[in-house]
Parts: structure tokens; sequence; C-alpha cells
């Protein structure tokens, strides 16, 4: 059977806002996180403390953790990919940090100028000193099943960099298909060979939705036990360094299909649907999202 509760890991004020060409306003960010932890989302990842230059768009990463940090009702991670963001992070009020490693060497060198092993030295330094502070980690695998480079990405080493970050010390594992490309055809044996060397209580799952597969790949992750989704409001997203990158999930898809199964989220759809119409106005385009297209009619 599929999880009676699933956990939203809203990931749109990050990812859905960081390949955005126009800069949006510090304030625009702050109101878009403030209505979509009152909609009830429990976690809300914020921006990223990411060097200006790689991510012009999250410039004001203090601006908005500063303006948020005491926001009651929900977790607000931020990226951090060294020891450098993590402190910058941790200064502006953080309590919850994200670190970003690859499953394809390509990838991992075009987003984070460095290799895997590299990497996975630095997320070492960043779970130790967030540990002496009981700050908690979460890990992202990003290419888990394609890479814009390499092409197909083999399940071990998926599980390979998974392992290695749970075993550095994050809480949870988000499995990234960061283009798009997967389906459910290899998206159960690359979960089937990172559920092998994690528990699957600490896994997540991120779908870009790129070729139109989210909905059906977090189906089948959920009958095989993961309860922890990532998504964005209104379909946002794409990175940078990934070319044909588009938007992630809708949440307001993912509640829809949540709510057709039974699945408590514990997210007011209506006011999902109204921080994804304030975003969407704000971009001057509209939602990625087809429920709040459908229900925007009716
Ligand atoms: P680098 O150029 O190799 O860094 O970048 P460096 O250590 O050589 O330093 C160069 C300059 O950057 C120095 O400044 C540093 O101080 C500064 P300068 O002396 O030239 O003035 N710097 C920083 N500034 C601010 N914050 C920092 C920081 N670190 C160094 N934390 C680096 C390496 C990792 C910093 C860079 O490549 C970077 O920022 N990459 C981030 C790219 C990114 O944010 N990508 C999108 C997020 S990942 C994603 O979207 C995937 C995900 O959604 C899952 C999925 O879908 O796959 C999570
Ligand atoms: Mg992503």
């Amino acid at each position: 059977g599929i999880p009676k509760f699933v956990k939203i890991v809203e990931v749109g004020p990050r990812d859905g806002l960081q390949n955005e060409k126009n800069i949006v306003p510090t304030a625009v960010k702050i109101e878009l996180i403030h209505r979509l932890v009152s909609s009830g989302l429990s976690v809300v990842e914020a921006t990223s403390f990411v060097s200006p230059k790689w991510v012009p768009q999250l410039a004001d990463a203090r601006d908005v953790m500063e303006a948020v940090k005491n926001l009651e009702g929900a977790r607000l991670p931020v990226l951090t990919p060294n020891l450098k963001g993590f402190e910058a992070a941790v200064a502006a009020g953080a309590k919850e940090v994200a670190v970003f490693a690859s499953a394809s060497e390509s990838f991992s060198k075009s987003n984070i100028n460095c290799s895997i092993e590299e990497s996975l030295a630095r997320y070492r330094a960043v779970t130790s000193a967030a540990k002496a502070l009981s700050i908690p980690v979460r890990g992202y695998v990003s290419c888990a099943v394609g890479c814009p480079v390499e092409g197909a990405i083999a399940p071990s080493k998926v599980a390979y960099v998974a392992k290695e970050l749970h075993d550095m010390g994050c809480f949870e594992i988000s499995l990234a298909d960061t283009i798009g490309v997967g389906t459910p055809g290899t998206v159960v044996p690359m979960l089937e060979a990172v559920m092998a060397v994690v528990p699957v209580e600490k896994l997540a799952v991120h779908f870009h939705d790129t070729y139109g597969q989210s909905l059906s790949n977090i189906l089948v992750s959920l009958q095989m036990g993961i309860s922890t989704v990532d998504s964005s409001v209104a379909g946002l997203g794409g990175c940078p360094y990934a070319k044909g990158a588009s938007g992630n999930v809708a949440t307001e898809d993912v509640v829809y299909m949540l709510n057709g199964l039974g699945v408590k989220t514990n997210v007011d759809l209506t006011k999902l649907l109204k921080a994804g119409d304030f975003i969407s106005k704000q971009l001057g385009r509209p939602s990625g999202s087809k429920t709040a297209i459908a229900l925007s009619r009716v």
C-alpha cells in the first residue's frame, strides 16, 4: 500500500526561482514564502547560499532568510554548497540546510565546479559543522536517472552517493531527476538500488516534469514506500546548470493527486492555488500547474 501521509517539501522559492532570468524582488520572494507556509506546507526551501556569480537570482539570500527566519509553522531549509555558504546561512538565521551532490561527474563539474569525491569532502565539512550546532542537513543526489551530458546514469552510482550522504549524517536524501528524463521504467530500478543501502524512511523524490513523467514517477515511488515528495508551486523551476531542465512537478498537481488517493498532506489546496496565482502573476506567465489552470476555469 501507499503511505497514509506524505510530507511535501516545497522547493519553489529556491529551485523554482533560481533559473528566472529577471530578478524577482526580494519582497516578492518573502511574500511567496509566507503564502506557502500559510497553505500548510511544513517544509519550504527558502533560498540558496551559493555564489551570486553562479546564481544571480538568489544573491539576496541573506535578506530573504533574515526576513523569514522567525516564521512559525514550517521548516525553512536553504542550500549550502560549502562551508562558506553554511556559515553565511547560519549567520542569517537558517536552522536547516541542504547539500547537493550529483551521481554524474559531468554535472558535478558544471553545477558546483568540482568532482563528486571533492563535493563529498566539502559536504563532510558541512555536516560536521552542522552537527556541532544541531542543524539538520538534507542531501540531494542530482542526475539520479539521467545526466544532460552523460545520458543514462547507473543505479549503483546513485546508491553510492546516497549512501555517502547518509553515512555523513544527512537526515534525508532527496533523489533528483534533474532533467526529468526518468519514467517508472528507470525510476523503479534506481529506487531499488538506493533502498538496498539507505532506509526508505530517509528517502525523498524530486522530479522535474520535462517529459511529463513526474506524477507517474511519484506514484511508483509511493508504492515503493517513499513518503516525502519535493515539488514546486506553479511548477516553477529548472536548474541553470542543466540544459533542458524544465520546472519541478507542480505542488498543486501533487496535492490534487494525493487528495484523490486519500493521502493526507495537511496542505490547503485553495490557499496553495492562491500562492501559485500570486507568483505566476508576478512572473507574468500562466501557471505550470494543470490543476491550477483547470480550477481557475471553474
Ligand atoms: P567556485 O567558483 O569553484 O568557488 O564555485 P571558489 O571556492 O573557487 O570561490 C570563487 C568565488 O566564489 C570566491 O569569491 C568565493 O568567495 C565565492 P571571489 O574571491 O571570487 O570574490 N564563493 C561563495 N560566495 C557565496 N556563497 C558561497 C560561496 N562559495 C564560494 N557559498 C561554488 C563553487 C560551489 C561556490 C559554485 O559553483 C556555486 O555556487 N554553485 C551553485 C550552483 C547552484 O546553485 N546550482 C543550482 C542548485 S542545485 C539544483 O538545482 C539541483 C537540485 O534542485 C536537485 C536536482 O533537481 O537535481 C538541488
Ligand atoms: Mg531540482
